[in-house]
């Protein structure tokens, strides 16, 4: 029988990350989920490892360690982190502690599994920005984290597309995960209950939904599209259906 394809997911212990780790496991491939607590219920071909990405020497160290094992034919850069202050309250170490887990974690993680994808000469990497890159209030350092996702991936798709390693990016909008319930207070805060109403199909996304999202840029076929990202928003980018 063919050897699983290996996948690691960074932030597997909840939200999108922990959806994805099922879903990948039902599509077929070996999950290796990275996060400082470990969830419950993991299932057959599914891994886990207790990990602060913001470690960055033990984060380099164990990847490599386990891509010496096996190479990992996918990379989910998905953990992320949040502040929520306004431009007026927002300091250098709001800036840095975005800066350190949203972008310096993924290119520890992206540096490290490389070798292996060059090796098996083919890889996918999917990392996470969000709706909020094109601008949300009182998300100043979590924005120009995940508009530097953008960037950086775009880049990194030049660099490593004669390698046939893609790399895209899933930007997500309002998704029912605990990063949302506590950034958003949906019920208590009213400016998410008119953000709420104004998803044009009606309604919060599903972890799943991004993770399906992530399957598809994983896939094996996928191979002709990077650079890309692709919004999994509802409709929230595109327009409001009452104007
Ligand atoms: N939910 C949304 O509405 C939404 C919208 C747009 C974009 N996104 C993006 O989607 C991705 C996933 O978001 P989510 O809503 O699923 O978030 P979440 O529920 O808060 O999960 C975040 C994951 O990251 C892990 N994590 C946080 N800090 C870490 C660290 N220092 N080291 C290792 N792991 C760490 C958390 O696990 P531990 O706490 O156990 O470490 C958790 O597994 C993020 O990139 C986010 O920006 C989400």
């Amino acid at each position: 029988m063919a050897e699983r394809k290996r996948v690691l997911v960074t932030g597997a212990s909840k939200g999108i990350g922990r959806a994805l780790l099922d879903r990948l496991s039902a599509d077929g491939y070996s999950v290796v989920g990275l996060a400082r607590s470990r969830p419950d219920g993991l299932s057959e071909g599914q891994t886990f490892h207790a990990c602060d990405l913001t470690d960055f020497e033990t984060t380099r160290s164990l990847i490599q360690r386990l891509a010496a094992e096996q190479p990992f034919y996918g990379l989910v850069n998905n953990a992320a982190m949040a502040p929520i202050k306004s431009i007026d309250d927002t300091t250098i170490d709001d800036m840095q502690a975005a800066v350190q887990l949203n972008l310096n974690a993924s290119l520890i993680c992206t540096q490290a599994v490389l070798p292996g994808m060059r090796k098996l000469g083919a890889g996918r990497i999917v990392n996470l920005s969000s709706r909020a890159a094109l601008g949300k209030i009182n998300r100043g350092a979590y924005s120009a984290t995940k508009a530097g996702i953008v960037g950086i991936s775009r880049t990194w798709a030049l660099e490593l597309a004669r390698d046939q390693i893609t790399v895209n990016v899933v930007a997500p909008g309002p998704t029912a995960t605990e990063l949302f319930n506590m950034a958003s207070r949906p019920g208590e805060d009213p400016r998410t209950t008119a953000l709420l109403a104004s998803i044009p199909v009606g309604r919060i996304g599903k972890p799943e939904e991004i993770a399906h999202a992530i399957a598809f840029l994983l896939d094996p076929r996928a191979g002709y599209m990077t650079g890309q990202t692709l919004y999994v928003d509802g409709g929230l980018t595109v327009g409001n259906v009452y104007l």
